[in-house]
């Protein structure tokens, strides 16, 4: 066969399935979302703790007995202090990409429940550590449940939702993230005053969502797409069935059917996304996260409690101004669900990032100002100012695009890897940051907030150059865009197209961009399926 590449029209199918937001889809909507609120703890989490002077006596009494003279900016420069924090995105990143291999290979909730193990398992070690150790330790393990966690939550909600409310999911664990990182924070706050265990408490109430994610998951039913896959065809229409409320939902367990038939005669997705012909998604899916952690935002998500003492604030006011902008952090998240699919991706993108690189200009500017004048109460008050509008600007912007984007881009074919890969970078970029800035602290002191607005600029130029708007755009027309509209991409594609097995999909997206430009394929879906046999 001259490698069957069958392009439908059908009036958009997605308009085809039947069925609505189900009690059922909301229950596992939040269930999965307790994969979210747990990244966003064990994110939210170390700095209080780190702040914690029951914390530093117990595990690092060099910093604890610190004299009150000391440079403030060095006081935490620590290299097993910072492994504390980082090394669980140093596992996470393992487990992001072995969570592709489980969550194809044993299903969705089999990886969900993995999750809940480890972090059962981590919580326990951390919050009974008598050693560093036993701390580093308890973090790996709950790294592990971070990386299979957050590969297989946003998969299970993009399979179980109806597509109608498909991006608003996507945004929403996102948003379980901030959250996360506001309870951890709030927590740390209430804990501070309680004498000897306030920090351990802190670590076991992560237990409660990882409950929750347990126990949720074992009740919860695999996706459909998951059963089908692994040859559960009857079992995956009843589920299937039952998450829409209703009896018809042939087309879409159809296309299900079809697109679990794509990926199980294509070539590893791996290899697939290696091929010239998925540079751009491959470069994307990389790009977005590794610039996403070189904003700078973890550095403030993971210390702010110390850099607001370094900007002259007392250890308890430090904790509070920290929930102050966890707060800002899930607020400024919630604008983004809003807007996203109004305003656009790449709007949202470049506001974002000019509010970002003024407002760390502004830090830069004041912190060395105020090393100039120490204990200025307004001048340590504008700087956690400055760095609540820049939290706002993160939020509405990079925290939720560079998960979103990276999902919108890659095709059927490479959606897997390309979302494995995009967590991958995300986090082993986390535990560079994590492991490095309380030193980059130390030595560049307020220019290191110069080094993060440099990476801003590059950021916003490289969405600016190569990162095409997807608002509004169905998800299977996206690459028609990038291989046949974009300056840089369609050139780069082209060198790939008749030099490798993809020139089917080339030309299949060839026809559906065509069709985009002539302005008829708004409702044009563009199903590719293509005959492996006969590529191979
Ligand atoms: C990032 C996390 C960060 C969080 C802050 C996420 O998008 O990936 O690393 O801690 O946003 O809200």
């Amino acid at each position: 066969m001259g490698g069957a590449v069958i392009i439908t029209e059908v009036q958009s199918r997605h308009e085809l399935y039947e069925g609505k937001t189900t009690v059922a889809v909301i229950l596992i909507a939040t269930v999965a979302a307790c994969g979210g609120l747990l990244l966003g703890y064990d994110n939210g989490i170390m700095g209080g703790i780190t702040a914690n002077p029951d914390y530093q006596a117990k595990f690092f009494p060099n910093i604890a007995k610190h004299p009150a003279d000391v440079n403030m900016f060095c006081k935490y420069d620590d290299h097993i202090l910072s492994l504390v924090t980082s090394c669980l995105y140093l596992s996470a990143a393992a487990a992001a990409l072995m969570g592709g291999w489980t969550s194809n290979k044993y299903g969705r909730k089999f990886t969900m429940v993995c999750a809940g193990v480890f972090f059962g398992i981590g919580t326990v070690l951390v919050a009974a550590a008598v050693n560093v150790e036993m701390l580093v330790a308890g973090r790996v393990v709950l790294g592990f449940g971070v990386g299979l966690a957050t590969q297989a939550t946003p998969l299970y909600l993009t399979e179980m939702a109806p597509h109608n409310i498909r991006g608003a999911l996507n945004v929403m664990f996102q948003l379980a993230v901030t959250i996360g990182i506001f309870a951890a924070q709030g927590i740390n706050f209430g804990t501070l005053n309680i004498p000897d265990y306030g920090w351990r408490l802190s670590f076991a109430l992560g237990g409660v969502p990882a409950l929750l994610l347990f126990c949720g998951s074992l009740l919860l039913p695999d996706t459909p797409n998951s059963l089908v896959a692994r040859g559960k065809v009857e079992e995956g229409l009843a589920i299937l069935q039952r998450i829409r409320g209703c009896e018809d939902v042939h087309s879409e367990f159809e296309d299900i059917q079809k697109a679990v038939e794509t990926n199980r005669s294509s070539k590893s997705a791996y290899c697939t996304i290696l091929g010239r012909r998925y540079w751009p998604q491959l470069s994307i899916c990389i790009l977005l996260p590794f610039f996403q952690q070189f904003s700078g935002i973890n550095a403030v998500m993971f210390f702010s409690p110390q850099m607001f003492e370094a900007a002259g604030q007392e250890s308890s006011e430090a904790m509070m101004s920290t929930v102050i902008m966890g707060s800002v952090n899930v607020a400024s998240t919630l604008v983004a669900i809003l807007l996203v699919d109004r305003l656009g991706r790449r709007f949202l993108f470049f506001q974002g990032g000019g509010q970002m690189l003024c407002c760390l200009a502004a830090v830069a500017a004041l912190i060395h100002y105020s090393a100039l004048s120490p204990n200025n109460e307004q001048l340590a008050a504008t700087v956690i100012a400055f760095i609540c509008i820049y939290v706002a600007g993160f939020a509405w912007s990079w925290g939720p695009l560079a998960w979103l984007v990276p999902s919108e881009i890659a095709t059927i074919e490479t959606r897997a890897a390309g979302t494995a890969i995009a967590t991958c970078t995300n986090f082993l970029f986390t535990f560079l940051i994590g492991q490095c800035f309380l030193s980059m602290l130390c030595s560049m002191t307020w220019g290191v907030f110069l080094f993060f607005a440099g990476f801003v600029v590059l950021m916003t130029a490289f969405v600016g150059l190569f990162v095409p708007e997807t608002k509004g755009v169905p998800v299977e027309e996206v690459d028609a865009l990038i291989v046949t509209e974009h300056w840089f991409w369609s050139r780069v594609v082209k060198g790939a197209a008749g030099s490798d097995s993809s020139q089917e999909s080339f030309e299949s997206s060839q026809v559906s961009a065509s069709a985009v430009a002539s302005g008829k394929a708004t409702r044009l879906s563009v199903l590719v399926e293509i005959d492996q046999e006969n590529k191979l």
